[in-house]
């Protein structure tokens, strides 16, 4: 066996309702290039490793495998499930039908219930897998928060019902959260949102602090193995910043560890993925050990480019100008 480090030893953040959860998850989305079974795999050696906190998801096309690993972890003994934190989503095209994704989830994940469940994105927009970055489905819709809410009260429902412990959000906006959170009976725990050097999402990150919802940071890396229709000519690679270089080359560790400090230290929760053990067992002690200068926390918030790198052109709707129509920039959800 690698490394271990001690879950006790790993910082933690506590939501609005008191839960608390390590300050960093691995990731599970294989992004077309990694298989289920390399995917859990890496999961299996994380759990053995010290992670305590998983991002899953329906779509990622992996619970199964990754289940069979929780379940010989719970088997073996290597770990109970109440010290695991899972978190998974529902895809768009089950909207209509959460509960149905939930347990089919939690029974993919074998897991009994969820910690953490995500409405993937905010509209039920469907595209097929692998499709072309400029098809449109005639079906997409502009967001609702209508039919937002009424997949919303399905989750509340799945807390009532004790097979989910916090309801997440995830791809939102400012405008469609004023939108939204009046409506809600159970205030969601989390946000997960696209959060990397080089996309800080300062406005979005301040008012989720503000309504105590923890935001979540995918791609925490600047997602250096992203699938190509997430890939634009004039995207910058974070780690290669000269910056993130420098500093990285002052602690002696490569910039991915910098990037993960700094999200910690910012206050949101990376969810690092990796299939190479040397890889994610440096993420996660990174978080013990050696922290940023307030310099170099300072010098990190300097290389906001806001460089999104999730587009999400796939769910737009006929009629939309482009990819901007989907994160309500000027301030007011964009419709038809
Ligand atoms: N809610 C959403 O809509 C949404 C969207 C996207 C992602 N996510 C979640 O966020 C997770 C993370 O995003 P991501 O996987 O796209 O991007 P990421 O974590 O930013 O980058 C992952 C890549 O970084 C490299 N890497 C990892 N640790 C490293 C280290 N210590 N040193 C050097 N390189 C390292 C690996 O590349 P190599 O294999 O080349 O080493 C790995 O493939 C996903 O797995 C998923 O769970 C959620």
């Amino acid at each position: 066996m690698g490394e271990f480090i001690n879950p006790a030893s790993v910082p933690k953040v506590t939501f609005y309702n008191g839960v608390e959860v390590p300050c960093v998850g691995m990731g599970t989305f294989g992004s077309d290039r990694f298989t289920p079974e390399q995917v859990s795999g890496a999961v299996a050696g994380a759990i053995r490793c010290g992670y305590r906190m998983f991002d899953c998801a329906a779509c990622y096309g992996n619970e199964d495998q990754i289940g069979q690993v929780f379940q010989d972890a719970f088997d073996e003994g290597v770990v109970e499930r109440s010290e695991l934190f899972i978190m998974t989503k529902v895809w768009n095209d089950m909207h209509e039908r959460v509960e149905e994704s939930c347990r089919k989830s939690i029974a993919d994940l074998k897991c009994d219930y969820i910690d953490l469940f995500f409405i993937h994105w905010p509209f039920p927009n469907y595209h097929a897998p692998g499709c072309d970055v400029d098809s449109r489905n005639p079906d997409s819709k502009p967001f609702s928060a209508e039919e937002f809410i009424r997949t919303y009260r399905q989750c509340e429902e799945l807390v009532e019902k004790g097979l989910i412990r916090n309801i997440g959000i995830s791809n939102m906006t400012i405008p469609k959260l004023e939108a939204v959170l009046p409506l809600m009976k159970i205030q969601p725990a989390a946000c997960e949102m696209e959060l990397h050097p080089c996309f800080q999402q300062q406005e979005l990150f301040d008012y989720l602090n503000d309504h105590k919802i923890q935001p979540i940071g995918f791609m925490p890396l600047g997602s250096p193995q992203r699938p190509e229709r997430d890939i634009c000519p004039e995207d910058v690679a974070d780690m290669q910043t000269p910056e993130m270089q420098e500093i990285a080359k002052a602690h002696g560790v490569h910039p991915a560890l910098i990037a993960l400090k700094w999200a910690r230290q910012r206050g949101q929760i990376p969810i690092p993925f990796s299939v190479h053990e040397v890889e994610y067992v440096s993420n996660l002690k990174s978080m013990t050990e050696d922290p940023l200068t307030d310099e170099e926390m300072a010098k990190i918030a300097t290389l906001e480019k806001n460089n999104r790198l999730v587009k999400g052109q796939v769910f737009l709707w006929e009629g939309a100008k482009d990819w901007h129509d989907l994160w309500d920039e000027d301030g007011v959800i964009v419709t038809l």
